[in-house]
């Protein structure tokens, strides 16, 4: 891959919400491995003119779009949704997006330890701590309780393999059937219908479409049953947010672990933030590694450069 740039630099602009100097070092250097004469810009700086590719987290509205040698883009997540929004984003520019093993089993790990901690009481146990209560709670089942996980693509299937490896009883959720899978898969209308019913913990893992905007609303939370838990590490417009605070207000949601919110970060008056029954995370349940994503970042630079179709191209119509 070495020898393709030698006779000028390969820009290529960056952003990921700060474009911090540190990060773009950090990124410009495992790129080198691959590209020795790649050079990492920011996106917002003259010199993001010459870019032949962008490497972007949720970048500012109509800033692609002014790029005039740009051949692609690569999303610096899993999700793309942050780059779609841009209505002004040119329609012929491929899109890339990771898909890093190592993200989806950091993901899985975050869906366990959300899953642990309310099968266990953590956040009960945390509070007796604080006060000093040396007391058990009750202990249920674990094994019986069914898991839903909204989603089956590769982040997933790796949230299901982890959870069914901790014994966990798992039913994935896709639009359409899966007998590819090794775990049952419910899908359509039916399929919906029984879900909703059936889980105690609800897992949206769903990549951010029109379809699944506002896909967790009023009438999916009051379809659940008396006691369910939601956890979302899929994106916070899954959710109407006020319905599912209503719902656990209401007690018919027992609670939830979010690490996703309709506005990122989430603004200091937002009644999620004190809610007892509300776990929060700040959008870190899978981080963008460099270390594991810069080889196929690399590749899909290689790929705008000379033309050819690179992997895990973004098919814009299904948005992901
Ligand atoms: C994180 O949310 C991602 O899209 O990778």
């Amino acid at each position: 891959m070495t020898d393709i740039y030698s006779e000028e630099p390969f820009i290529v602009a960056y952003y990921d919400g700060a474009a911090e100097a540190s990060r773009i070092e950090a990124w410009q250097a495992r790129l080198q491995n691959h590209l020795p004469d790649l050079k990492l810009v920011p996106l917002m700086s003259e010199a993001a003119k010459q870019a032949m590719a962008a490497m972007v987290w949720n970048p500012p509205i109509g800033q692609i779009k002014q790029m005039p040698n740009l051949k692609g883009v690569v999303s610096l997540g899993q999700g793309v949704d942050h780059i779609f929004k841009d209505e002004s984003l040119p329609s012929h520019l491929p899109v890339v997006r990771i898909v890093d093993h190592d993200m989806s089993v950091a993901l899985g790990h975050w869906v366990c330890l959300s899953v642990l901690e309310k099968c266990r009481n953590a956040s009960d146990y945390r509070a007796l701590a604080k006060r000093r209560e040396f007391r058990p709670l009750p202990q249920q089942d674990a094994r019986a309780l069914k898991l839903g996980v909204y989603g089956v693509g590769a982040i997933g299937n790796e949230v299901v393999r982890q959870l069914r490896a901790l014994g966990f009883d798992v039913t994935g959720y896709a639009r359409g059937p899966h007998p590819d899978l090794d775990y049952p898969v419910k899908y359509g209308e039916a399929g919906l219908s029984e879900m909703l019913q059936e889980m105690d913990i609800h897992i949206c893992i769903m990549p951010l479409t029109e379809e699944t905007t506002g896909f967790f609303d009023k009438a999916k939370f009051s379809k659940m049953k008396v006691g369910a838990y939601f956890i979302n590490a899929g994106r916070g417009k899954h959710v109407i947010e006020d319905d599912l605070l209503t719902a656990i207000n209401s007690g018919h949601i027992s609670g939830a672990s979010l690490d996703v919110f309709e506005v990122e970060p989430l603004p200091d008056d937002h009644k999620f933030w004190d809610h007892p029954h509300i776990t929060i995370w700040p959008h870190v349940a899978a981080q963008t590694n460099p270390q594991t994503a810069s080889q196929q970042i690399a590749k899909a630079l290689v790929s705008f450069h000379k033309g050819t179709e690179p992997a895990n191209i973004v098919d814009k119509k299904k948005g992901y």
